[in-house]
């Protein structure tokens, strides 16, 4: 044993730095019994020093000077938990260099700057870890680094955003509208300070970034990750998704295949027999396949004050032990030797293979529906059924095909082509299709 006292910082006393405040005060026997390490939370910086988070704090913790948990030389880990990339990048960099561990939760940071911390790691011999910025309590980035590191991935995918899969969640449930559900969201602490994140299907990119790139031992440009939120999704598709055994979920899919990686967020269509669709509300779950293990799903509160803390502080019960046993960097922050990982290329969205849910909106002609079928069979694509329902619109209606599996480019352009049609009253709505999982 080199240590048996650790010290620990904290950046930002949000809802997730007040949810770890409280796991080291009621925790503070679990800790001890399970590291032998006494932990102590010496240091907290938030700008905001005077508003009651319902914690008590012993006097002279609290700062609003970051430099006094980043320089502090008694102080081994910093946890950020500010998010954003500005001024978090500049203090972590700092506390690196400083010689401290880090444990974040920013998903954002690491899935767009990652590289840069990584590095500065490397060269610092600290660990970093950021178990929370993935599913929030659900343990996914250390059972892929650490039990599951046997296997050769070739899928990784989930239901990431407990923000997102709250809203549908609620629109399905209830037939609720989505900005009444997102208000709730924002009340109840799930979305992100700017929710723009959730519901654009930044936070899942980011999310699945980085489950990639630990999945894959490959590195992912997050500018290439195609991002499509759930701010289109409407009551009339959840509707006839329904109708047919369909639930609409927003996904995030990873895949591995002829050494192409495939990175992916979109709304998704999935049976009603998936365990995913049973995945509701603010819980999260992966879904990872191995070639050994086969596949298996993690299920789990994936945002909130609690669940979230709860991965932090495992994180930092990690370091803690790492240092008590000299073996800083014994598991690689990315989960791969550091000169092990490669650029694998990233297939692009045009070439992907996937079913599609296409909803028209056109004047009620004879000929509608031939005009349009022919289109689609020009462009190569196949329908496999059709729903028309009555409709009482005079000049109005939907008209929805499931199509056989196509390619993503051949149905943008059948879709640009068929969008010049004058029967064609509102942009047409596309949701891709998923039936099979590897
Ligand atoms: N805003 C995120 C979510 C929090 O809704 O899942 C956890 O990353």
């Amino acid at each position: 044993m080199l240590k048996t006292q650790i010290n620990v910082g904290l950046l930002g006393l949000g809802t997730i730095g007040t949810g770890v405040v409280k796991v080291f005060q009621q925790n503070a026997d679990i800790v001890r019994q399970r590291t032998g390490i006494e932990m102590r939370l010496t240091r907290i910086a938030d700008l905001d020093t005077k508003t009651d988070r319902g914690v008590s704090l012993p006097d002279g913790v609290l700062t609003n000077d970051a430099d006094a948990v980043l320089t502090d030389p008694n102080i081994d880990i910093v946890i950020e938990l500010i998010g954003g990339y500005k001024p978090a990048l500049q203090f972590i960099l700092k506390a690196i260099e400083n010689g401290k561990h880090i444990v974040t939760a920013n998903k954002a940071l690491m899935a767009v700057h990652g590289q840069e911390i990584i590095a500065a790691a490397g060269r610092a011999k600290v660990d970093v870890m950021f178990e929370a910025a993935v599913g929030g309590g659900i343990p996914v980035i250390s059972a892929i680094n650490e039990n599951l590191c046997a296997n050769r991935f070739s899928t990784v995918l989930g239901i990431l955003n407990g923000t997102c899969n709250f809203i549908l969640t609620k629109m399905t449930d209830e037939g609720s509208d989505f900005v009444p559900v997102l208000a709730e969201a924002q009340r109840l602490g799930y979305a992100e300070a700017d929710p723009t994140f959730d519901i654009e299907g930044v936070d899942t990119a980011h999310k699945i970034t980085l489950l990639s790139e630990l999945c894959f031992g490959t590195r992912i440009d997050f500018d290439q990750v195609y991002t499509e939120g759930i701010t289109k999704i409407s009551a009339v598709d959840i509707d006839f998704a329904t109708q047919m055994g369909y639930k609409i979920k927003l996904l995030a899919i990873g895949k591995l295949s002829d050494g192409v990686v495939e990175v992916r967020v979109h709304p998704t269509m999935i049976p009603v027999s998936f365990q995913l669709a049973d995945v509701d509300g603010v819980f999260n779950a992966v879904r990872l396949s191995g070639d050994f293990l086969g596949p298996v799903m993690l299920y789990g509160s994936g945002a909130g004050m609690n669940a979230t803390a709860s991965a932090v502080m495992g994180n930092v019960m990690s370091i803690g032990r790492n240092i008590c046993h000299g073996s800083a960097g014994r598991t690689p922050i990315m989960g791969y030797c550091q000169d092990q990982i490669i650029d694998l290329p990233l297939r692009p969205m045009s070439e992907i293979i996937s079913r599609f849910y296409l909803r028209f909106t056109t004047l009620d002609q004879t000929g509608v529906l031939a005009k349009i079928s022919t289109i689609l069979g020009q462009h190569d694509i196949s329908i496999q059924s059709m729903i028309q329902p009555e409709s009482h619109a005079a000049d109005s209606v939907p008209i929805v095909l499931m199509t056989h599996e196509a390619r993503e480019v051949d149905i943008v352009n059948a879709l640009e082509e068929i969008g010049r049609l004058d029967i064609i009253q509102q942009p047409t709505r596309l949701i891709r299709v998923v039936d099979d999982l590897d």
